[in-house]
């Protein structure tokens, strides 16, 4: 059986690009530089997605809740008209905020060996609570890198494989966004490139010596005959929209 789409609600990506969505289910990296709007991107989706019916969590790390709160206002999105659809797990302060929720709730005491497994578990705990309560059925992780740091991945490989699996049996369609790898020193992929399920890229093209266009590409979808041409990323009065970039 075909799985479900979920829109993005990006005019023109979903059916153009992604033949009607993202498969339900899926763990979508949203790569790319800072200031590329990832997290404009990322909260864009799920906040159309709560306005239609189908609840989300963004959990950020990077930046506070409000600080979110108040980029996404300038973008022209109406937060709190989505609060209860889409609430936001602010671990902004990383770390210390985690080991704050591990002194709460004494994960130590669990069969976890070190202070980093007691982190994640309780990240994963609180995650677990959220989505029996709210049941929301899309997840954004802002962002992996930072998640990493406050972990302190000791075997990247096999910490990362170990997240994925998570999310897949969460059941939720997830998106992470990644920072983009400085492009020297990099030899292969990393290992969230082949884990995940689909791939959007969002890149600053310059176009001329001192204009840049903002673009777009699914580079990876799984079980979609995507189209991985680059498209143009518009976004105005509160809504993004692509079209075909000409080359
Ligand atoms: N009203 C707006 N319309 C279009 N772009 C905007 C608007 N407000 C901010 N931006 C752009 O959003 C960028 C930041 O987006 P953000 O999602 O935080 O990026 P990232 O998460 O990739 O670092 C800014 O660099 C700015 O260019
Ligand atoms: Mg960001």
């Amino acid at each position: 059986m075909a799985r479900a789409l979920v829109k993005t609600h990006i005019r023109g990506f979903d059916d153009d690009v992604l033949r009607g969505g993202i498969p339900q289910g899926h763990v979508i990296l949203i790569r790319g530089a800072s200031g590329t709007m990832k997290s404009s991107l990322a909260y864009y989706v799920l906040y159309h997605n709560a306005l239609a019916g189908v609840p989300g969590l963004y959990v950020t790390l990077e930046q506070s809740a409000g600080s979110l709160l108040e980029h996404v206002a300038s973008l022209g999105l109406k937060a709190t008209s989505v609060s209860e659809a889409l609430p936001i797990l602010d671990l902004s302060r990383g770390r210390e905020h985690l080991e704050e929720m591990v002194a709460k709730v004494g994960a130590m005491t669990e069969a976890t060996a070190s202070r980093d497994q007691a982190l994640l578990a309780v990240l994963k705990g609180k995650i677990l609570e959220l989505r029996k309560k709210r049941n929301f059925e899309l997840l954004a992780l802002d962002s992996w890198d930072a998640l990493e740091l406050v972990l302190e991945f000791r075997d990247r490989r096999v910490e990362t494989f170990g997240f994925f699996e998570w999310l897949r049996d969460l059941g939720v369609t997830s998106l992470l966004i990644s920072e983009e790898p400085p492009l020297e020193g990099r030899t292969t992929a990393l290992e969230e490139e082949f884990l995940a399920d689909g791939i959007l890229h969002l890149r600053l093209e310059p176009v001329t010596d001192v204009a840049y266009q903002r673009r777009v590409q699914c580079v990876k979808m799984r079980s979609v005959n995507q189209d991985s041409d680059d498209r143009t990323l518009l976004f105005e009065n509160g809504r993004f929209e692509v079209a075909r970039a000409i080359g």
